[in-house]
């Protein structure tokens, strides 16, 4: 099994699905001595099986992949009016451009992803927005394969660690992107990463990736400090060579116009840290708690802001730590954050 203290650098590259994570971004982060984590959400499991074949054939064996659990509250299908009201506000964005349609939330492809995930023995599987069942976890241990989970608390560190995560993965309110609460309608609490980060030291016994606004090796260098096996970063690597950021999403990153990020479900019905926008401000108090329904009406406008460079019309997820990231080549940016942390 994949051991956190195995690694030559203690640094995660995050999971960033909808565009950023690559294989190539993936493969660059553990050649640099860390470990890269495929992000499978938004995608199909052929696509999946893709990735982790290119990823070996890179001859990279240490690796991870990460996956959103559905969402089993039943209580969440109900409400459909909250979501054809939104439906209704972003028709009347860009004009000739649908919402997508309100369906019934499935499962997103996530036994199909995992099951992908376990004939090719994928050595380090993560899970975020839920815990997985107790079954998916035997299996994964089974293979030797080390079972994660992302938490926003300490409780949900405990319930993870007695579902059988061998690693609990801290995420903190600073972090970019979703945060993964296991309640889609649950408000992630505010608590800064260090206070997180020791609460969920206390509360279990397994090793911890710390993440969350990460900008420069004084940051990984304090999450260590603090108790971390090893700190996972994001924002940090949205502009590397290898990621996939699209072109106005990486112009954004780089202008002072966007210098303040908030927490929105605007873009897809889940609290998410992002550069603030229009998008947010014009919906922020309207969208729905729902996920993915709310992504999937939002994803034609997002792809036509896309194709037209409007970084108001795009999620701009980011952590805190965004004024830090830096251009150039993946494994520049991880050995970077690590010689400084080395000498902070
Ligand atoms: C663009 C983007 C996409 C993300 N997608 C995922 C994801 O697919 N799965 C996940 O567990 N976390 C995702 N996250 C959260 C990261 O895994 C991580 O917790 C966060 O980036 C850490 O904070 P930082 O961005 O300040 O470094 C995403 C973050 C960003 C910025």
């Amino acid at each position: 099994m994949i051991a956190l203290s195995d690694l030559a650098v203690p640094i995660v590259g995050a999971p960033m699905a909808g565009g950023p994570t690559t294989d190539a971004l993936v493969v660059a982060v553990s050649r640099a001595g860390g470990l890269g984590v495929l992000a499978t959400a938004y995608r199909t499991p052929a696509q999946t099986a893709a990735s982790v074949s290119a990823v070996r054939a890179a001859g990279v064996e240490r690796f991870g992949a990460n996956v959103f659990v559905p969402d089993d509250h039943a209580e969440h299908d109900a409400d459909l009016a909250s979501l054809s009201a939104y439906r209704d506000l972003l028709r009347t964005r860009i004009s000739g451009v649908e919402p997508g349609v309100i369906a019934p939330r499935g499962r997103d492809g996530y036994d199909e992803t995992l099951d992908v995930l376990l004939d090719a023995g994928v050595p380090w599987v993560s899970f975020t927005f839920g815990l997985p069942g107790r079954d998916v976890v035997d299996r994964l241990h089974a293979g030797d394969a080390a079972v994660v989970v992302t938490v926003t608390t300490a409780s949900d560190a405990r319930s993870a660690v007695e579902r059988g995560a061998d690693v609990v993965w801290v995420q903190g309110p600073e972090a970019g992107g979703h945060r993964s609460t296991f309640d889609v309608a649950a408000e992630p609490p505010t608590v800064p990463i260090e206070d997180l980060l020791a609460d969920v030291r206390s509360a279990v016994d397994v090793p911890l990736i710390a993440s969350g606004g990460v900008g420069d090796g004084r940051d990984v260098r304090r999450l260590l400090d603090r108790g971390a096996a090893a700190v996972g970063v994001g924002t940090a690597l949205l502009l590397a060579d290898e990621a996939g950021t699209s072109e106005p999403y990486r112009a954004a990153l780089t202008d002072p116009g966007f210098d303040e990020t908030v927490l929105t479900r605007a873009f897809s019905g889940r609290v998410a840290r992002g550069l603030r926008n229009r998008f947010h401000d014009d919906l922020g108090d309207h969208a729905p708690a729902r996920f993915p329904e709310v992504n999937t009406l939002t994803a034609p406008l997002r792809r036509a802001a896309t194709a037209v460079g409007d970084p108001h019309g795009i999620s701009l997820w980011a952590g805190t730590g965004h004024r830090g990231a830096r251009t150039g080549p993946a494994a520049e940016i991880v050995a970077d954050l690590w010689r400084s942390a080395q000498q902070g």
